[in-house]
């Protein structure tokens, strides 16, 4: 992976991937560390920024086919436009809801017909007294 930060969505709401930033750690497919991921389906859960966000790029360039779910829905439409990608889409998805979650797995299964990765990296940073992201008041 490359030693650049993975430029991602900042908290000014900007999505600023770069794919040139990973260039150094690109896949070269047919070798023994080529695309380790081709043909595998992931969701990633808070996917439009930070670490959700890197790990998609990440992983499209390992051949996966990634959904990304987030609540941010600008910022996971500008992330799909910056990795231009046909792998890549956006599906908006409150993780604290049931019926947000069953229709994202639905979504996956009715376009690619399995999923073989759930990422559940959607998460709020900070001290809270909260058990879980599904008890964390917006
Ligand atoms: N960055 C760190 O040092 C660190 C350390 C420990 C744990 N974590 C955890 O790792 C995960 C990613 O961290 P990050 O630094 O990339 O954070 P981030 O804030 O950049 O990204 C988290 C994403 O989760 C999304 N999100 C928040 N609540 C959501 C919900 N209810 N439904 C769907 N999406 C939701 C946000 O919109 C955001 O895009 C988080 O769960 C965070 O708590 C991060």
């Amino acid at each position: 992976m490359s030693s650049s930060p993975p430029a991602s969505a900042t908290s000014t709401g900007k999505s600023n991937i770069e794919m040139e930033g990973m260039s150094n750690s690109l896949p070269a497919s047919g070798t023994s560390t080529g695309k380790r991921l081709e043909g595998k389906v992931a969701i990633i859960t808070g996917g439009a920024s930070g670490m959700g966000a890197y790990t998609a790029k990440l992983f499209v360039c390992h051949g996966a086919k990634v959904i990304v779910a987030d609540v941010q829905d600008d910022l996971g439409a500008s992330l799909c436009n910056d990795i231009a990608s046909e792998n890549i889409s956006y599906v908006h998805c409150d993780v604290s809801s049931e019926t947000d979650v069953r229709n994202l797995v639905d979504i996956a299964i009715s376009k690619y017909g399995k999923l073989d990765i759930m990422y559940s990296n959607a998460g709020i940073g900070g001290q809270f007294n909260v058990a879980s992201i599904i008890d964390a008041k917006r």
